[in-house]
C-alpha cells in the first residue's frame, strides 16, 4: 500500500507519461497550465456505473462477432486474457474492462477516421467484460492494424489495443493501451514513448503458447497493475486522494479523443 505522497509522486514520474509531452501533440493543448484544484467529490462520482454492469452479455467480449450482422470480422484471430491485480499481486474481481481497437487493415469505425483504409462490415472495434473471481479477463479479437493519424508527416501508430478499467465508481476509471511485441513503430510512436522507459515493455502483451488454441486463435497475454511501483502505465498520472481532481478530468479528456487515436 502507498501511504506517502512523496512516493507516490516519485512513482508517477518512474510509470506514468507526463500530462504534456511536446512530441505527442494533443498533450499541447489538453494538459493542465494551472495547478490542479481539488474538487470535493459528491455521490455522483463516488457511486455508479450500477446497473450498466447487469447488462454486459460473454457475447460482448467477442469482437470477431458482435457486429450483430452474423458475420464475422476478418483478421487474424487472437484472445487476449490476463489478470487485474493490486500493488500485491492480489486479484481484482468484479473489474469492467472496456477495449476499442482498430480493424485488421488498421481502420477504425469513428466518423474522425477518414484514412483510405478498408472498413470491414463485420466488425465494430469495441467489447467488454467483467473480471472474475481471480481477477482473469478474457477478449476475443482480431489483431489490429497500424494506422496513420496526423501528430507530424509520416505518423503511424503501431498495432494496439485501447482499455478502459472501471472500478466501483467513475473516479476509478483508468485507460490505458496494450500493445505487440517487435512491433518496428514502437521507437517511433511519441504515445508509447511518452511513458518512461523503464515503464514501457508494462504495456507490451506476450505471446502465451498455453492460452492459443489449435486451428482457431493465437494467444496473448497481458496482466493489468492498478498502483504501486509496478503499476501498468496508464495515460496520465495516478495517484492518491488528492488526485482524484486528475483522474476526473484524465476520464474527461480521454472520452474526448477516444477512437482518434
Ligand atoms: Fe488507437
Amino acid at each position: 500500500m502507498i501511504t506517502t505522497i512523496g512516493a507516490i509522486v516519485r512513482g508517477d514520474r518512474e510509470v506514468f507519461p507526463p500530462y504534456l509531452y511536446d512530441a505527442y501533440r494533443s498533450t499541447i493543448k489538453r494538459s493542465p497550465r494551472l495547478p490542479l484544484v481539488d474538487v470535493p467529490l459528491t455521490l455522483s462520482e463516488r457511486t455508479g456505473p450500477g446497473p450498466a454492469i447487469s447488462a454486459i452479455t460473454p457475447e460482448d467480449a467477442d469482437l470477431t462477432r458482435n457486429a450483430g450482422t452474423g458475420g464475422e470480422a476478418i483478421g487474424q484471430r487472437i484472445i487476449v486474457t490476463g489478470r487485474v491485480l493490486d500493488e500485491r499481486g492480489a486479484p481484482v474481481p468484479h473489474t469492467l474492462l472496456e477495449i476499442w481497437q482498430a480493424n485488421a487493415a488498421g481502420r477504425y469505425v469513428h466518423r474522425a477516421d477518414q484514412w483510405p483504409g478498408p472498413l470491414d462490415p463485420n466488425f465494430l472495434g469495441i467489447g467488454r467484460c467483467l473480471s472474475d473471481a481471480d481477477g482473469f479477463y478474457r477478449f476475443l479479437s482480431i489483431r489490429p492494424g497500424a494506422y496513420p493519424w496526423k501528430n507530424h508527416p509520416n505518423a503511424w501508430r503501431p498495432a494496439h489495443i485501447h482499455f478502459s478499467l472501471l472500478g466501483p465508481s467513475w473516479v476509478s476509471r483508468l485507460v490505458t493501451q496494450l500493445y505487440f511485441p517487435d512491433d518496428p513503430l514502437h521507437a517511433l510512436d511519441p504515445i508509447f514513448n511518452a511513458v518512461p522507459a523503464p515503464a514501457r515493455p508494462r504495456l507490451i502483451a506476450r505471446y502465451d503458447h498455453s492460452v492459443t488454441e489449435p486451428e482457431w486463435a493465437l494467444g496473448w497475454r497481458w496482466d493489468i497493475v492498478l498502483r504501486g511501483p509496478d503499476a501498468t502505465p496508464f495515460e496520465a498520472p495516478q495517484s492518491s486522494q488528492t488526485s482524484q481532481t486528475s483522474q476526473v478530468s484524465q476520464a474527461a479528456a480521454t472520452t474526448a479523443k477516444e477512437g482518434a487515436q
